[in-house]
């Protein structure tokens, strides 16, 4: 076993994350994971989104990741959801071992109550950990030759975005990469009733110190964390049936990801009425305006 199989923790890192795995709160129906400021639900519906944007994304990117990883023995995944990507990972690298990590305990992770677990399914040398990336990451420095965050831009407060960054980086062994994909906060264009939506969201958000605009600062932090040759993308998704397959996929995550906004804006004042007229109205635009969902893509590596 690698030294950071049984992890080890700094006692301050095991604080909000050592919460049982079953803490959560409601809101309109939805569970969230209690004790950070995520602004998405963390149910069986979100879960499923999760792993059908994944494989919509997968389709958008032509892969998994962009950063020249070479053959990794070690690759971590902050916030990873369902694991979905680190499995795959598991699976084109055999080699290697792969860790997730999340606030969140994934359903078939459950079992173990020490926040550390093999999935007992699927890749021996994926492993699953319970951790609060918000309170540091609870592994050595210069662990991972890969270290991947994808989507967290509704998770992370302004005022910690460069602490997370850093910590990325902090894992990560000389010569290692840190990859970072993030998600435009709207779409291109954007049209009435999805300005509608974001502007209601945003003020819920900013409350919870989450400004989800950063997704766009992307090469900055990973140059003030001190990366080398940072590189970034962005891959503009079209939404709707116009775009094809994918754009069908993406209209299927954007009209489901609308229903793991609905709390945040019904909190917000909005009727349910109001809420699901404007859905309908944005479903039409996506394929009248031709919407696009720009993601950012960024990677650095450590000197
Ligand atoms: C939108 S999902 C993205 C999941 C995965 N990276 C993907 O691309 O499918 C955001 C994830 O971040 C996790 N998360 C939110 N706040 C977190 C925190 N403070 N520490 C660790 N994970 C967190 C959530 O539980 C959720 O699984």
């Amino acid at each position: 076993m690698p030294r950071f199989w049984p992890f080890r923790r700094s006692s301050r890192a095991a604080g909000d994350a050592g919460a049982p795995s079953g803490a959560h709160r409601r809101l309109f129906g939805r569970e969230y994971a209690a004790g950070v400021p995520y602004a998405l639900p963390s149910d069986l519906s979100e879960m499923n989104r999760l792993d059908f944007q994944h494989y919509m994304l997968r389709q958008a990117f032509k892969g998994i990741y962009a950063a020249p990883i070479g053959t990794p023995a070690t690759i971590l995944d902050v916030g990873a959801g369902t694991g979905r990507w680190a499995k795959e990972m598991a699976a084109l690298f055999p080699q290697a071992r792969i860790v997730a990590l999340d606030i969140k305990v994934p359903a078939e992770s459950e079992q173990s109550q020490s926040g550390a677990a093999s999935t007992g399914q699927g890749p021996s040398a994926y492993t699953f950990v319970r951790g609060n990336i918000l309170e540091g990451l609870p592994f050595p420095d210069a662990t991972f030759d890969f270290v991947h965050q994808r989507l967290l831009f509704f998770a992370i407060p302004s005022d910690r975005w460069q602490f997370v960054v850093n910590e990325l980086m902090r894992v990560t062994r000389p010569g290692g990469w840190v990859e970072i994909v993030e998600g435009h906060y709207g779409y291109e264009p954007m049209g009435q009733a999805a300005q509608r939506i974001a502007d209601a969201m945003l003020p819920a958000m900013l409350r919870r110190g989450i400004d989800p605009r950063h997704s766009a600062n992307l090469a900055q932090f990973l140059q003030a964390a001190g990366l080398r040759d940072v590189q970034t993308r962005t891959v503009k998704v079209p939404v709707g049936d116009w775009g094809g397959h994918l754009g069908h996929l993406a209209l299927t995550d954007v009209m489901t990801f609308s229903q793991a906004a609905r709390p945040l804006l019904l909190a917000q004042g909005m009727s349910e009425p109001d809420f699901a007229r404007l859905v309908e109205t944005m479903r039409e635009e996506c394929e009248r305006l031709r919407y696009t969902w720009p993601f950012y893509i960024a990677y650095g590596q450590r000197a």
